[in-house]
């Protein structure tokens, strides 16, 4: 087994402020960013925070920035950087710091809590739901997320961009909105909600410009963009740009006034 000592940068401080300290730390083989972490606690540095539950990719809660890239820090390979490189660690940046690398991640579940939830149809009893075998595998996909909301913080629109967030989702939101879009048997419109308006006015997705920076750091391997996000959008244009929702929007307008 071969052993080295590498050389870190980890932010500590709180929301008064803070700054990157120095460290020099034995790294083993097969070990992650988080053993290393761990390592400081143990020998130098007892009372860093961060936040862990299963060093195994699975949690989402492990979620930092890694050389200024969003990466869970569970599933980073130490062999991935060169044993001469200095390795800067710090907490999310679209996120306000609780302490060293925890920072408070709310924003994302009161946007979670903003998304209507999946309304059943009225005249089909459980059990009886059927579906096309592509309906099915198509929000499998989006069901893999973890929530580790690397893409929220990756975003360009509210990374940096505080005013940004009451009107936009993210990412991670959008697709779920998307994914309850095209659920077959999702019965929202019946009840007055029209997912795909609510897509354009209350969960901003005019505001993405389908950069994909969300797709490059999603650890699931989601296609975020391609296949939630701009689906999404092709079906809310479709929506207001089609002939018949734009009578129908007239000929209601005229017999209301
Ligand atoms: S594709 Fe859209 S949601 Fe994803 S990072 Fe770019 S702007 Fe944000
Ligand atoms: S979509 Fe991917 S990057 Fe975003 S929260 Fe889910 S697992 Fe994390
Ligand atoms: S500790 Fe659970 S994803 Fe890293």
């Amino acid at each position: 087994m071969s052993t080295y000592e590498a050389r870190f940068k980890v932010w500590r401080g709180d929301q008064d402020g803070g700054g990157l300290k120095d460290f020099r730390v034995e790294v083993n083989d097969g070990e992650v960013v988080l053993d290393i972490i761990h390592r400081l606690q143990s020998t130098q540095a007892p009372d860093l925070a961060v936040r862990w539950n299963c060093k195994a990719g699975k949690c989402g809660s492990c979620s930092a920035e890694i050389n200024g890239r969003p990466r869970l820090m569970c599933m980073t390979r130490m062999s991935v950087f060169g044993r001469d490189d200095t390795i800067t660690v710090t907490p999310l940046r679209t996120f306000p710091v609780v302490r060293d690398l925890v920072t408070d991640v709310g924003f994302n579940y009161a946007k979670a809590r903003e998304v209507p939830a999946f309304v059943p149809p009225r005249d089909v009893g459980p059990g009886e739901y059927r579906m096309m075998q592509e309906d099915v595998d198509r929000p499998q996909e989006f069901r893999k997320c973890i929530e580790c909301f690397l893409c929220q913080d990756t975003c360009h629109v509210v990374r940096d961009h505080e005013e940004n967030k009451t009107a936009f989702a993210g990412p991670r939101f959008l697709m779920r909105v998307a994914e309850l879009d095209m659920h077959p048997l999702d019965a929202a419109a019946d009840s007055g909600l029209d997912r795909k308006t609510a897509a354009q006015e209350e969960h901003g997705l005019g505001y993405c410009n389908i950069t994909k920076c969300c797709t490059e750091v999603c650890p699931e391997g989601i296609r975020i963009t391609d296949n939630a996000l701009i689906p999404m959008k092709e079906r809310a244009a479709d929506r207001k740009y089609d002939p018949l929702v734009w009578l129908g929007s007239k000929i209601r307008r005229r017999s209301s006034s």
